[in-house]
């Protein structure tokens, strides 16, 4: 059984098959008593924390003056009474008093997942076992009550949850702050793990130990963002990739969110996640219901590798939804790099040819198809096909291209609209605005108003139309204007600072609308490249564009940081052209493939301009996706070197039934007279023995895990892809 109540210490056990999650009822106070690796027995929250020392709390528990709620270990605190940390939940009634004071009330144990209403979440699969505690805590005076979740996937070793409060009085209050995760933990010896970045820099891997404050992440862009990505561990100050405790969070969130750790005046840091409480407020009438997001949890006791295998693991098979979540999805090339909007149908035709000549699957007509869209000035919204560029229409365009034996994919930017467009002069209101405010610009475009039904029924028109009448077979869901001046036209005032929560939910239900009409539709989401990057979207769209800049190096920065959290099956990764556009490096054509290789992967480059050297590359690369993209996508990942630490790095995949093992070697820069590096393998049957089938030689997988492969430092942007198969 993965839950387990004790009803004689009033605690409730959350085991997964090598960990478990212990919070205890302590006289109607839920305390935080434990996560780490599997124990059975936890003494009760007293015995194991003893606080003698600790004094100077605003008030006591039961007559003592050292068990103040504010320095006892709580599993969801709340803010007014004698807790002076920051609090998971805050309020504001309407009485004016800001306190909420939640004790247990009752238990439920389902025997499935549950999730949040309305949001993206988890799910199960035949087979997969999950348990699911509600537990329902309450304020007798403000007839509250908020149920917390936890969902347990036993055999995956992850727990996830969620938060919903109800509003059970006859009186409205307003939530002021929600979190989805909130636990305290007994000791600092931490450091933290964020992904950091910028556009066309995001996912940076940050390591930095805890110090006594407040440490967050968060967004207030309206989009998850390429400033942190949702997403936030503790490690051991000594952790590596093999060894220590390390805790991560995965908010499946794709808005304005918040993670952090406040670690207070004992030493003692309490973990949160959640809504961004930065510029919220939802007001709650009487009846009134309200989800914070999914939360998924992974612990490992044995480094940070297996923390992120776990994440990986849950995301592939679990977040991620439709038909092509488990298939090997198509070689693309992509015509953005190659043309950007300039254009002719006869242009994107050539480029076609030569893509269908190397093998690739999919051609994908990127911004510029649509309305005046020539620059970027304008035409967001005016979702009709300029035919003046594609004379044949899209139907057309679509037909001659799968006529090459290629797959025809199309980009939108769905929930934008361009101050001169035919929809912008017709619904000047239906964009994010605030009166009397300047309607800034960003790529001289607006954000719609996805909190306004009409709106949201605009866009699924609009896309539906569009994919019944083409044969279009992906689609490219872009994103690229993050929000400000963010009010709508139709909430009272009251409601403005619920619009960043309410576009996610508007968003979200387009998002379940359409990919669920359109099953057979690929959809890869993109926000300037990796600016939406979260599980939210993974949730609908299981890849998505990893970032714009294309470049290789750059790129093995980028997709070994979001490796920590995301499996390479949801990371696009294209060959571009050199010089990179981006930052004007020059790489081999083998870098940029090798790569790119491991992602979802394609071109981004004119494919007709193409040398016949690079076009043979291009073939052998293409071969080896098609035979080993299973590998990458659906096999267990291993870091062996991080570029984070150095000019080298190298990736070793191995698969499903462990029969193939492959390792990417990277070296970005060359150094004279080094040594060669050694890289030992992981993840491999000691007894077994593997051979590289380049050369033919034979090892013993005890020897691949212990003296390791070589990997030669000598010349700058060099890499190699070793694949060693069972014999
Ligand atoms: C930003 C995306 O990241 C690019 O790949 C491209 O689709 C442009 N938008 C088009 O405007």
């Amino acid at each position: 059984m993965a839950i387990i109540v004790n009803e004689q210490k009033n605690q409730f056990y959350l085991h997964t098959q090598s960990t478990s999650y212990v919070f205890e009822n302590t006289n109607g106070l839920l305390t935080h008593n434990y996560w780490g690796k599997r124990v059975e027995d936890i003494p009760s929250i007293n015995e194991l924390y003893p606080l003698s020392g600790i004094n100077l709390a605003v008030a006591d528990i039961s007559g003592s003056v050292h068990r103040s709620t504010d320095t006892i270990l709580l599993e969801y605190p709340t803010h007014g009474s004698c807790d002076l940390r920051t609090p998971a939940f805050h309020a504001v009634y309407s009485d004016g008093s800001p306190i909420t004071k939640l004790t247990f009330k009752d238990y439920k144990i389902y025997n499935k997942k549950l999730s949040p209403e309305g949001l993206p979440a988890t799910y199960t699969n035949e087979g997969d076992i999950c348990q699911t505690l509600e537990v329902e805590l309450f304020d007798e005076l403000k007839q509250v009550s908020v149920f917390l979740y936890y969902c347990v996937f036993e055999e995956k070793d992850i727990i996830t949850r969620f938060v919903k409060v109800k509003n059970n009085s006859s009186e409205k209050f307003t939530i002021k702050s929600f979190m989805s995760f909130c636990a305290d933990f007994p000791h600092m010896n931490y450091d933290m793990i964020n992904l950091n970045g910028a556009w066309a820099r995001e996912a940076h891997i940050e390591r930095k130990p805890l110090f006594v404050g407040m440490q967050e992440v968060d967004s207030k862009r309206g989009a998850s963002g390429p400033n942190h990505s949702p997403f936030i561990a503790l490690v051991d100050n000594d952790a590596t990739e093999d060894s220590g405790d390390a805790f991560g969070l995965c908010l499946v969130y794709s808005g304005n969110w918040f993670g952090g750790a406040d670690v207070d005046r004992h030493f003692r840091p309490r973990l949160m996640m959640g809504l961004n409480p930065f510029n919220f407020e939802w007001q709650m009438n009487p009846g009134d219901e309200l989800f914070a997001p999914e939360v998924i949890m992974s612990y490992s006791s044995n480094g940070i590798g297996l923390m992120s295998r776990q994440f990986h693991n849950i995301i592939r098979k679990n977040l991620c939804r439709g038909s092509f979540r488990d298939t090997e999805r198509y070689v693309l090339i992509n015509n953005w790099e190659a043309t950007y909007m300039n254009f002719t149908e006869d242009k994107l035709l050539e480029i076609a040819d030569a893509a269908s000549e190397l093998g690739v699957d999919m051609f994908v007509l990127d911004d510029g198809w649509f309305g005046k869209r020539n620059t970027d000035r304008c035409s967001l919204g005016d979702w009709y096909v300029n035919t003046e560029k594609l004379p044949s229409g899209l139907d057309g365009l679509g037909k001659k291209i799968n006529d090459k034996g290629l797959k025809f994919g199309l980009w939108f930017e769905p929930e934008m609209i361009s101050p001169d467009s035919d929809l912008y002069r017709a619904h000047p209101d239906w964009c994010l605005h605030t009166e009397g405010r300047n309607r800034s610009e960003s790529r001289y475009q607006l954000t719609l108003d996805l909190t306004r039904k009409d709106v949201c029924d605009y866009i699924i028109s609009v896309l539906t139309k569009t994919l019944s009448e083409n044969p279009i077979a992906y689609v490219k869901w872009d994103m690229n204007r993050h929000f400000s001046e963010a009010g709508s036209a139709l909430l009272a005032a009251e409601n403005q600072r619920e619009v960043a929560h309410r576009y996610m939910l508007g968003l979200y239900s387009i998002l379940e609308r359409v990919t669920t009409a359109f099953p057979n539709v690929l959809f890869e989401s993109c926000s300037s490249g990796g600016g939406r990057f979260d599980a939210g979207m993974l949730h609908y769209m299981p890849q998505t564009w990893s970032s714009d800049d294309s470049d290789a190096v750059e790129r093995l920065y980028i997709q070994e940081g979001l490796s920590i959290v995301y499996p390479f099956s949801t990371m696009g990764a294209h060959v571009s052209a050199i010089p990179n556009h981006q930052i004007g490096r020059n790489t081999p054509i083998k870098l940029r493939g090798l790569v790119a290789l491991p992602g979802q992967f394609g071109f981004e480059l004119d494919l007709s301009k193409m040398s016949d050297e690079d076009k043979a590359a291009s073939k052998e690369l293409i071969k080896a996706y098609k035979q080993y993209g299973e590998v990458f996508h659906r096999g267990e990942y291993f870091k062996l070197a991080s570029i984070f630490k150095g000019q080298n790095t190298a990736w070793e995949f191995v698969s499903e039934d462990k029969n193939t093992v492959i390792v990417m070697l990277y070296n970005i820069q060359g150094k004279v007279a080094v040594p060669d590096k050694i890289l030992k393998l992981k993840g491999l049957q000691p007894n077994a023995k593997y051979q590289n089938i380049a050369t033919g030689n034979i090892y013993g997988g005890d020897t691949l895990m212990n003296l390791g492969v070589f990997q030669n430092c000598n010349h700058d942007q060099t890499c190699d892809m070793l694949v060693f198969r069972k014999v």
